[in-house]
């Protein structure tokens, strides 16, 4: 999508926003699929109200990007424009055993900074890619740690208001890979409380953490980590690979040799090839097992 009107445009710069014409998401995900569109970049948190009544008055499409690194984006023109928080330097700070942390931060940047500080309890966080934004969404977890039980207070932008607000951490349902924020609510901070931790202890777990990601993933293929939820007590790794579907692959779109519940895109993998592939493994689990695997990974299809 385009956004050629040069009103619009000579406003957005007014605001402080950087339009980067017809941009590859290619580059911005870590699947390495994805069409092409306009990105506006907003380097102030405190114009997104504003920013989002002139594309609503404008009927501009648009969707928040963050770290990219849990979508699987059509090919193509897309027909919305995304926007991006500023990711240069984020905001992080500590403050007693509580943090308080820009949603554009990156998340194991955010564990580490708190390690620093001798703030542990994350340790399990550390190998998770993508921004603490995406991981409040999702709840991300790993290692028995999820971001969830840390959080007490979360400002975002509420689009069914049009405005920023703050909630608190106990009216916030964190679930396995699934909160109660409403779809469009944009995260922007994050204050956290978390248990002190001398920074070597801290280091100690993270590097156990490293060893099993490493030994167990495909850390340096293009993927979107687990593409399926695990089913209620069940793995649907396990299965995939009990089905001997490792290496199955559509096109460039594989099941990973290194474990079954990661896609990976080999070379040139299109959107369409790896919703194919997703759809031929769950369906033969399905026939199988007689478990419907449920997406961990979000589509945005146009
Ligand atoms: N397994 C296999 N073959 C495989 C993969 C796994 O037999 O190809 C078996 C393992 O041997 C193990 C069991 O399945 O007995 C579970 O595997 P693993 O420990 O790798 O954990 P997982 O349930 O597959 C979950 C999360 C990961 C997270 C790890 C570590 C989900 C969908 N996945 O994976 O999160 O990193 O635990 O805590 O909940 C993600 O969210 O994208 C993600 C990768």
């Amino acid at each position: 999508m385009r956004i050629n009107d040069s009103t619009i445009v000579e406003r957005l710069k007014e605001l402080g926003v950087e339009l980067r014409p017809s941009v590859s998401l290619k580059e911005k995900t870590s699947l390495e699929i994805g069409g092409t569109t306009d990105e506006l970049l907003l380097h102030r948190y405190g114009t997104i109200p504003e920013v989002m009544r002139l594309l609503a008055d404008a009927k501009i499409p648009h969707r928040f990007l963050g770290g990219g690194t849990n979508v699987l984006i059509s090919d193509g023109e897309l027909p919305w424009v995304i926007l991006h928080l500023p990711t240069a330097h984020p905001g992080m700070r500590v403050e007693g055993n509580s943090a308080f942390v820009d949603a554009s931060a990156d998340l194991g940047g955010m564990v580490t900074f708190c390690a620093k500080h001798d703030l542990g309890g994350m340790e399990g966080l550390i190998g998770v890619p993508g921004s603490v934004g995406g991981a409040l969404r999702m709840n991300a977890g790993a290692y028995g740690t999820q971001i969830g039980p840390w959080v007490r207070e979360v400002e975002l932008y509420r689009a069914a208001s049009g405005e920023v607000e703050t909630v608190r951490g106990n009216d916030i349902r964190f679930d396995y890979r699934h909160t109660s924020f409403a779809p469009d609510d944009v995260m922007l901070r994050v204050k956290l409380e978390l248990p002190s931790k001398p920074y070597k202890e801290i280091l100690a777990g993270i590097k156990v953490c490293n060893e099993k990601r490493r030994a167990s993933q495909p850390l340096n293929q293009k993927s979107a980590g687990c593409i399926f939820k695990n089913p209620p007590g069940g793995s649907a790794g396990r299965m995939i690979d009990e089905l001997k579907l490792k290496d199955h692959r559509v096109g460039d779109a594989a099941v990973s040799d290194r474990h079954a519940n990661f896609f990976v895109n080999l070379a040139d993998a299109t959107c369409d090839d790896m919703l194919r592939l997703i759809d031929d493994v769950r369906e033969r689990v399905r026939a199988a097992y007689g478990v419907d695997l449920e997406n961990e990974v979000i589509f945005w299809r146009n």
